[in-house]
């Protein structure tokens, strides 16, 4: 019995020595002095044995047990640190490593050219005013002067909706209306920019959904004056101190008088070049004075209060400065031409 026990004891101590993780020792214990293990159960077999012998067993079985103990304990101090050596050798930082630079995301240029546009007109003194996308063709087209069957409806293709009289806003002139009722009778000075929808066939100059940013200024004593002035220091801010820009008659119903403006073309200087088709001016926007009709539909006496408003697209003037030369590429998301801004 005694050398069966010390059999047990050296083949034990041998596989404690094979084990070769924390794990594995665990599994060891368990099966050596765990409470079903080989030595518990070896203990239990002192009651075959003689009183005699008893004794020495007991004594043998302690020891072992200790030793063992012992053992385990020594292995596992050894395997802990072992493990912490490999964790940290495989979690080491080399400092003197280049940093990775994280992948960083820009501004669409259509957000960027909104954006500018919008502090050139902050600063001055224009408020941002939101409109919805989704209008009725009394804002879009009626209370801005072009009622059914006006032959004006023929500028705007119009996507509509199942419900009748629901629209895709065709422009963002709508929003003076609700600009004006929500304000009147206080002066106004806002732009309004937003996405417009037109049903047409994309081509390379004109898309089915575009910004626009309208704006609309409306007061007791506002002339053309004004509107020519504002709309010049606009010009210059945005292209260039020195940018002459020149006003040409044109039409809308809900303007009268009406215009466009075009600025110096900056690539060839006024020369005439490719971007401006050798006219040395860029079209950038629409105008006039505000209708009457319109004014009244606001909710303001044309006979005291007049007004300005126009109308620019920012895709289009972010086309003119950085000479891009196909509008679908705007919402194309090609990162070969968004990382370009
Ligand atoms: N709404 C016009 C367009 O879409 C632009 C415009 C706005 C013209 C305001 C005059 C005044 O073409």
């Amino acid at each position: 019995m005694l050398e069966q026990l010390d059999q047990l004891y050296r083949e034990s101590l041998e596989t404690l020595r094979a084990a070769g993780s924390t794990a594995g020792l665990e599994a060891w214990y368990r099966q050596a002095l765990g409470r079903k293990g080989q030595v518990t159960l070896i203990t239990r077999q002192v009651g075959q044995l003689s009183p005699e012998e008893r004794p020495a067993f007991g004594k043998r079985v302690n020891e072992i047990k200790n030793e063992l103990e012992a053992a385990y304990e020594a292995r596992l101090a050894e395997l802990q640190a072992a493990e912490l050596e490999a964790q940290l050798a495989a979690d080491s930082l080399d400092v003197t490593l280049p940093g990775r630079r994280p992948w960083r995301g820009r501004l669409h240029p259509s957000t960027q050219t909104l954006r500018e546009i919008y502090r050139i007109w902050g600063d001055m003194g224009f408020q941002i005013y939101r409109s919805r996308d989704v209008e009725t063709d009394e804002y879009n087209f009626e209370l801005l002067n072009i009622p059914q069957d006006h032959p004006a409806r023929d500028m705007w293709d119009t996507f509509y909706t199942t419900t009748p009289g629901v629209l895709l806003r065709t422009h963002t002139s709508p929003g003076q209306i609700h600009a004006m009722r929500q304000y009147c009778p206080e002066p106004i000075r806002v732009i309004l920019p937003g996405m417009c929808y037109r049903y047409e066939q994309i081509t390379a100059r004109s898309e089915i959904q575009f910004h626009q940013v309208e704006g609309l200024a409306v007061g007791r004593n506002i002339t053309l004056a004004d509107l020519k002035g504002t709309l010049a220091d606009f010009a210059r801010r945005m292209f260039g101190a020195e940018r002459q820009v020149r006003f040409r008659a044109n039409y809308f119903p809900f303007t009268e008088p009406s215009a466009e403006m075009d600025v110096e073309c900056h690539l060839c200087q006024g020369a005439g070049c490719q971007l401006c088709k050798y006219s040395g001016w860029l079209e950038i926007l629409g105008c006039g004075m505000v209708h009457p009709t319109v004014l009244r539909n606001g909710g303001y006496d044309p006979a005291v209060y007049s007004g300005f408003a126009f109308g620019m697209g920012p895709e289009r003037i972010a086309m003119l400065k950085y000479g891009i030369e196909d509008i679908r590429y705007f919402w194309g998301n090609d990162l070969r031409f968004l990382e370009q801004f």
